[in-house]
C-alpha cells in the first residue's frame, strides 16, 4: 500500500487500521490512543472551533485492534479512556496520567486521570514510576482530541530501547512526532484524510512542534 506520507523516521498510511495492520511487519512498541467510544462527533472543542469529531468515535473498535496489534508488537502502551478500559485485553501493568485540573466529567464526578495500560516488558532503561502528573495542554492543531506531545514523549521513553513504534489510531500524529524527536521510527495509520494531512505537516516540521508554530502564527494576527 502506498503511504500517505513518508520520511526517514515516520510513515503514515491513510485508511482503516483493521485492513492495514495485517499487511505490516513486527514492531517493538504499540503506542496508541484509540477512540474512547464517547461519540463527541460534531461538538466543538477548544481544538476545533467549528466543531467536528471523527468517524468511529462511538464504536468499540479499540479493544479488538489493540488485541491484533499486540500479536505483532513486543510491548504496548495504550490510553483507552475510562468508558471502554474494561473491554481491553488484560494488561501486565496499569498506570495513569494524573490531571488534577480535570480530565473529563463522569456520572459520579470529575475525572482526574487518564488510565494507561501497559503490555509486555519494557526494554531496559532506568526504573521510573509508571504514572505521572500532567498540566500539559494539547496542541491547537485542528484535531478534536490531540494528546500533549509531552505524554507521547514520556511513553516512548518509559518503554526503554524500543526502535520501531506502531500507532494504528494516529490522529494528528503525536506519537510519530515524539518518535521522530527521539530518533525512533514509527508507522502511523489514520482513517480520516484531514487528520493525515495534519500529521504529515507535523512530521515535515524539522524542529518546531506544531503548537509553537500555530501560536506564532496566531500571535502575528
Ligand atoms: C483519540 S484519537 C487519536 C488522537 C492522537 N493521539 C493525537 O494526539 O492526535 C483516535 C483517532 O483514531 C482514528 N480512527 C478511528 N477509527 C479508526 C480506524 N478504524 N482506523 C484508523 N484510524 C481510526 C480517528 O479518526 C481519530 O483521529
Amino acid at each position: 500500500m502506498k503511504p500517505y506520507y513518508q520520511d526517514s523516521a515516520v510513515t503514515i498510511y491513510h485508511g482503516d487500521c483493521r485492513q492495514i495492520v495485517p499487511t505490516l511487519g513486527r514492531f517493538d512498541l504499540l503506542l496508541t490512543d484509540p477512540p474512547y467510544g464517547v461519540a463527541f462527533k460534531g461538538k466543538a472543542t477548544k481544538h476545533t472551533k467549528a466543531g467536528g469529531g471523527y468517524l468511529g468515535d462511538d464504536s468499540d473498535v479499540g479493544p479488538s485492534v489493540v488485541r491484533e496489534c499486540l500479536a505483532v508488537c513486543e510491548c504496548g502502551i495504550v490510553t483507552p479512556g475510562i468508558r471502554l478500559m474494561y473491554a481491553y485485553p488484560q494488561p501486565r501493568d496499569v498506570g495513569c496520567v494524573y490531571c488534577p485540573s480535570g480530565a473529563g466529567v463522569g456520572p459520579w464526578g470529575f475525572t482526574c486521570f487518564h488510565p494507561v495500560l501497559y503490555y509486555g516488558k519494557r526494554r531496559g532503561g532506568p526504573k521510573s514510576p509508571a504514572s505521572f502528573q500532567s498540566f500539559h495542554t494539547s496542541p491547537d492543531c485542528g484535531h478534536p482530541c490531540p494528546k500533549p506531545l509531552e505524554w507521547m514523549t514520556w511513553f516512548v521513553q518509559i518503554a526503554g530501547d524500543v526502535q520501531t513504534i506502531l500507532d494504528p489510531f494516529a490522529g494528528s500524529g503525536t506519537t510519530g512526532r515524539a518518535a521522530k524527536d527521539l530518533g525512533r521510527k514509527a508507522v502511523l495509520i489514520e482513517r480520516e484524510e484531514r487528520y493525515c494531512e495534519i500529521a504529515a505537516r507535523r512530521m515535515a516540521q524539522e524542529v518546531l512542534p506544531l503548537c509553537t508554530a500555530n501560536q506564532r502564527i496566531s500571535n502575528k494576527t
